[in-house]
């Protein structure tokens, strides 16, 4: 990892690049930044105004938005950490709300740091009761993901008093609002679509037995959170909680931009993590191990998979920066075990299906060559079927855990003095000006 530099957004020295349009023979010197661990970045803001070039990098393989302290990934080495802290020490050693802490201030809590916000984001779960009228206005079957995008963005309707992101105040509120209500949102959605009652939170539980007991519970029973699940939530949702620059991370930092409030920028990046290439791979992961159905159905799948013909993917695996093992489908993995163990279920015929999908996969040579290693999508889906929730909600859960990474992410762009609207130019390619064709001349 490069040497700590004492301004991370400054290169040691003046270390520059040059550009040479070879038609003119005109250069372009540009400025290289370098920060506290990962690649150089080439600075190419003023590249336009200078030659008149746009850079050109759809998909922004290589392309840095932005500049960020909160998350650090090394896909080569198959590193996460957050804020210096690496997951699995996280993961292992701490809980939800102190990375929600961690994530928000950038340290650890203090005890009486960690207890005053666990009572902050706790007396926050209630939503507005008018707010419960929202989820009757859909169908039975909606999708749970749907009733998300909708009641999140609805939150701004409810909670004007936390809307105006030039208040640090009420950006803060803003934060533990959304973080100590999406557990809520998130457990109505999955009850109106059973058909049960609501269930309201209670303030005598952690955050993860809450979400357990506010989805799960019926009123005609007592309900006990099973310590070894609530446990493993807990780190599911630690493992969810922020992951850099990623598609639904980068929609609410854009939405943000515009200055949009911050509830309506959260349901964008609902929206955008629905998809099955992000976070709507673990529902989709489930649904491929369903369809393969057996061992021997593998070849099959892993054929199609090779298939550039054929869209099938192996989902759950492959990743855009982890070019090695995914530190968090390392961590679900023994948390699987762990949690079927305590379920009593000895022999998940999914987990085993999942492992030698995994191993086959890892020893397949066009798996090897592209560097195609299982994802944190790869093993949730499995921890999270056995927990009792249906398909449907497993990026309901995803979105849950990485709203923290998403207000986290959204307030630095706005406490950044320098931050400007996201306004991506592009390549043209449709046709040149040409004169207008009335009706009468069109045929
Ligand atoms: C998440 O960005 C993040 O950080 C996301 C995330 C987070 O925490 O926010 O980590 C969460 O979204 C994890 C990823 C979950 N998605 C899946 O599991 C869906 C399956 N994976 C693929 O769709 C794909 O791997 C992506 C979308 C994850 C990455 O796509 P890229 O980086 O654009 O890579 P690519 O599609 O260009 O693939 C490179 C090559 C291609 O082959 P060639 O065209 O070069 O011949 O690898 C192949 C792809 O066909 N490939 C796969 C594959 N993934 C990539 N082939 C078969 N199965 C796969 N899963």
């Amino acid at each position: 990892m490069a040497d700590k530099i004492s301004d991370p957004k400054q290169s040691k020295g003046k270390q520059t690049v040059t550009l040479t349009d070879n038609s003119t023979g005109k250069t372009c010197e540009l400025p290289i930044m370098q920060g506290t661990a990962g690649p150089r970045v080439v600075d190419v803001r003023r590249l336009y105004a200078e030659t008149g070039f746009f850079t050109y990098d759809p998909g922004f393989t290589s392309t840095g938005s932005c500049d960020s302290a909160i998350t650090y990934i090394d896909g080569d080495e198959g590193i996460l950490m957050h804020r210096g802290y690496a997951i699995e020490d996280l993961a292992g050693k701490s809980s939800f709300m102190e990375v929600c802490y961690l994530l928000l201030h950038g340290e650890l809590p203090t005890k009486k740091q960690r207890s005053e916000f666990e009572r902050t984001i706790t007396y926050h779960t209630m939503l507005h009761e008018q707010m419960l009228n929202l989820y009757r206005g859909f169908r039975r079957d909606s999708h749970p993901m749907a009733i998300m995008v909708g009641v999140v963005g609805a939150l701004s309707a409810f909670y004007h008093d936390s809307t105006d992101i030039s208040d640090p105040h009420q950006r803060m509120v803003a934060s533990h609002r959304m973080i100590a209500k999406m557990p809520t949102i998130a457990a109505m959605a999955y009850k109106y679509s059973v058909g049960q009652p609501f269930v309201y939170p209670r303030n005598d539980l952690n955050y993860a037995e809450n979400f357990l007991y506010m989805t799960f519970a019926v009123p005609c029973e007592e309900f006990k959170v099973r310590p070894a699940v609530a446990r493993a939530m807990d780190r599911i949702f630690i493992l969810h909680a922020d992951h850099e620059q990623n598609a639904s991370t980068s929609t609410v930092r854009i939405a943000g931009s515009s200055g949009a409030n911050p509830f309506a920028c959260i349901a964008a990046g609902i929206a955008s993590l629905w998809g099955p290439a992000h976070g709507g791979a673990n529902e989709a992961v489930l649904q491929m191990l369903h369809e393969i159905g057996s061992k021997d159905k593998i070849p099959e799948f892993l054929a199609r998979a090779k298939d550039r013909n054929d869209p099938f993917r192996l989902m759950g695996f492959g990743h855009r920066v982890y070019k090695n093992y995914d530190p968090r489908a390392a961590v679900l993995r023994e948390s699987c075990h762990e949690v079927l163990e305590d379920l009593g279920v000895r022999d998940d015929p999914l987990l085993d299906l999942a492992m030698e999908l995994e191993r086959i996969a890892l020893e397949d040579p066009y798996f090897v060559e592209k560097k195609l290693f299982p994802n944190v999508d790869f093993y949730s889906g499995i921890i999270l079927q056995a927990m009792g929730f249906p398909t449907s909600m497993f990026t309901v859960l995803f979105a849950l855990a990485r709203t923290v990474g998403w207000v986290a992410q959204w307030q630095e762009m706005i406490e950044d003095p320098h931050h400007r609207i996201s306004r991506p130019r592009q390549l043209y390619t449709g046709l040149d000006k040409r004169p207008f064709v009335p009706i009468s001349n069109r045929g």
